[in-house]
């Protein structure tokens, strides 16, 4: 297929403001958009100025979800080049999550260079400062006019750039996770382990509730027991327990988070322990208690490493460690951060550096 590239005329002022960059409100000059149809397949594969779509109010994703997105960051390098991590994975997971939701899949390898071939054009918005990065959206949305229940015949599928702050401004800020035993998340055999856009509607009630109670995030425990840890709003968990890291095993339920493998891979490199198995609340509650568990973060592409100083569950809130970041996740972060900006060894080969 060929990618047909379509400049704006004005380019927009890309001077952007640190203390103005609210995370995804602003977009990029332009963005890449191709369309299915049942006839012709994915085709008229094209970078476009930034644009509303004209949908009818009828439109498929709009009364049945039937859409999937992918989230990853690209950043400057050294100064003369753009940087991404294991982007191919974010477009295997992002074919997983359509072969769920009944959607045509894409070429990957296709997408992932327009993806550069943009990242290119806008290569102005990335501001060249340690922390700031293009936050890249592609999705996948059924656009049939139709309300009737049934796959959507025609899709659209398009990435937008937007440019994104560092997440720790004034160093690390250990969060506050409100264990959730009302709502639950998913359940195995449902769409927990894609990134299908209901997931995220369905989760918002505990988010808000969190935040209502003074807390950062809520953490999802499995739907059926109800003690099975799963997995944080936008980002996959990991303790130490006893030294050794911990992390709840891929259940079907679980999205499998790129930066979780990636920390997973990085943490036995250097030499630490690490289980993926089943982690109930109540070894989490009692380990705390007992000074077992001396550490918890959660792990995604926002924020790489996000420690987590205080767990509430049912009324009450447990301190993790001194409340502070631990040396184990000051390290990983520290080393995965590492290979992201050069300063260590890419020694699994996970940068996808592009010269322009
Ligand atoms: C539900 C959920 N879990 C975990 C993650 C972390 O995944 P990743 O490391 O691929 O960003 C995300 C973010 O994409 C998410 O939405």
């Amino acid at each position: 297929m060929e990618l047909k590239i379509n400049l704006k005329k004005e380019r927009q002022n890309t001077e952007i403001n640190p203390e103005k960059l609210d995370f995804g409100r602003i977009f990029t000059d332009h963005m890449f958009e191709m369309y299915y149809t049942p006839e012709k397949g994915w085709h008229n594969a094209q970078i476009v100025p930034f644009h509303n779509f004209d949908l009818s109010p009828a439109t498929m994703v709009f009364h049945y979800a039937q859409s999937v997105f992918e989230g990853l960051k690209a950043y400057k390098y050294k100064g003369k080049y753009i940087a991404l991590m294991r982007p191919e994975e974010n477009f295997k997971r992002l074919n997983r999550s359509a072969r769920r939701l009944v959607i045509p899949e894409i070429d990957e390898e296709f997408v992932l260079n327009a993806l550069i071939e943009l990242l290119k054009i806008e290569k102005n918005w990335i501001p060249d400062k340690k922390g700031y990065a293009l936050y890249i959206r592609p999705t996948i949305i059924g656009t049939d006019p139709v309300i009737r229940l049934k796959p959507s015949e025609n899709y659209l599928f398009y990435i937008i750039l937007s440019p994104v702050g560092p997440y720790y401004k004034n160093g690390f800020k250990p969060a506050k996770i409100l264990v959730e035993t009302e709502y639950v998340r998913s359940v195995r055999g449902q769409t927990g382990d894609t990134k299908a856009s209901a997931n995220y509607g369905i989760s918002l009630i505990a988010g808000k509730k969190a935040t209502e109670l003074g807390y950062d995030q809520a953490l999802w425990l499995d739907a059926i027991e109800r003690r099975y840890i799963e997995e944080v709003g936008s980002m996959n968990i990991f303790f130490v327990i006893d030294g050794k890291i911990v992390t709840p095993k891929l259940r079907g339920s679980i999205l499998p988070g790129i930066t979780r493998d990636s920390i997973i891979k990085l943490a036995k490199h250097l030499g630490y322990e690490v289980e993926e198995r089943d982690i109930t609340i109540d070894e989490v509650i009692e380990g705390i208690e007992k000074g077992k568990v001396t550490e918890c973060f959660g792990t995604g592409t926002a924020a790489v490493i996000s420690p987590v100083g205080v767990l509430g569950y049912k009324g009450k809130n447990y301190i993790i460690g001194n409340g502070e970041i631990g040396p184990i996740s000051k390290r990983l972060f520290d080393e995965y951060t590492g290979i992201q900006y050069g300063e260590k060894e890419d020694v699994f080969g996970w940068l996808k550096i592009i010269e322009y």
